[in-house]
């Protein structure tokens, strides 16, 4: 079921017919798509994580069985363009909201020489993702946290199974928000007191819990129709000096310039008030030689039925 370009060169999806649709206003923690210290910010995370989870789909027994993947908010794209890369019979779509990220990935796709393979669309996942029904062998979603509410999830998800076959598989990763270790400043002023309570504030978080979405993502496959729903709980260390750390400073760094505006928004001025001062603690705790954050992931998967609620006729 591809469709083909003007080149004859068979695509997953066509966008270049369409006329522009309207934009909703972004429900992502930055809020300006185009906001280039962000887009510097995931490209560092995306490979830190990926990596420190031991590959693209280390869950899966045997991730050659997939030929046509779909990554939903694929941001700078490495996460796609990496599946690609590991596995030459894979065909992947990435899309993405942000035109600046695809444009990102769709230049790091030509350098990696899988651009044949791997294709890059904006598109807004909270409308309907423009693929047809049962057309992938799995379908990614990482950090749908940072612009999922909760009342979201049920038409995400039923999203994501409408596009995958039969027997193939949904796959969700979430983080939890604080990271434990020895920075005070990192896990209680910074991630609890404002990210956590601004991403409960805004409708991304069921509960005002350090856990995050962890705690819902099995349920939730359970409850929009996944079969034989497993996870799988990965627990990222960075420790000063090593090249991990390096990575990890710099995505806290700049997460606490692009995330600035949301958390002003929704912690309340209470707790951002000493936002320089906090800065300011997080740089010095984490240059100290003893310094250890871990990052906890969860991975959850489940197999899409013959038939799903938006396929029965009643
Ligand atoms: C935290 S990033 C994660 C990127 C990637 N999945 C990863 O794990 O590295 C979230 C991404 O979601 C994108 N995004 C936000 N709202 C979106 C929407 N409504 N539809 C599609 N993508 C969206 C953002 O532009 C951003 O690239």
């Amino acid at each position: 079921m591809s469709m083909s370009d003007k080149t004859g060169k068979e695509r997953i999806h066509d966008t270049s017919r369409e006329p522009r649709k309207q934009e909703h206003p972004s429900t992502y923690i930055v809020q300006d798509r185009e906001n280039r210290r962000e887009m510097l910010r995931l490209a560092i995370q995306d490979q830190m994580i990926t990596s420190g989870m031991g590959g693209v789909l280390p869950e899966q027994p045997n991730p050659t069985v997939f030929q046509r993947v779909l990554d939903v908010a694929c941001g700078t794209g490495g996460w796609a363009i990496e599946a690609a890369r590991n596995y030459p019979a894979m065909s992947v779509a990435g899309i993405d909201i942000s035109q600046q990220m695809i444009e990102y990935a769709r230049g790091l796709a030509a350098d990696q020489q899988v651009n044949d393979r791997v294709e890059f669309h904006v598109m807004d996942a909270l409308r309907i993702l423009e693929f047809p029904d049962r057309f992938f062998d799995l379908v990614n979603l990482r950090f749908g946290v940072s612009f999922l509410r909760t009342w979201d999830w049920p038409k995400m998800l039923s999203e994501l199974l409408r596009v995958t076959r039969p027997g193939g598989i949904v796959r969700v990763t979430d983080e939890e928000i604080v990271h434990p270790g020895s920075s005070p400043a990192i896990s209680r002023s910074f991630q609890e007191e404002m990210l956590q309570r601004a991403l409960y504030q805004a409708g991304h978080l069921f509960a005002d819990k350090t856990t995050g979405l962890t705690d819902h993502l099995e349920r939730l496959l359970i409850q929009h129709g996944c079969l034989q729903v497993q996870t799988k709980a990965h627990a990222l260390v960075f420790r000063a000096g090593t090249p991990e750390w390096q990575a990890y400073y710099g995505d806290v760094e700049h997460a606490f310039q692009t995330i600035r505006p949301f958390l002003q928004k929704w912690a309340g001025s209470g707790a951002t008030r000493e936002y320089d001062a906090i800065r300011q603690r997080i740089q010095e705790e984490m240059q100290q030689p003893d310094f250890h954050a871990t990052w906890n992931l969860l991975t959850v998967w489940g197999v899409r039925p013959d038939t799903i609620e938006s396929e029965q006729v009643h």
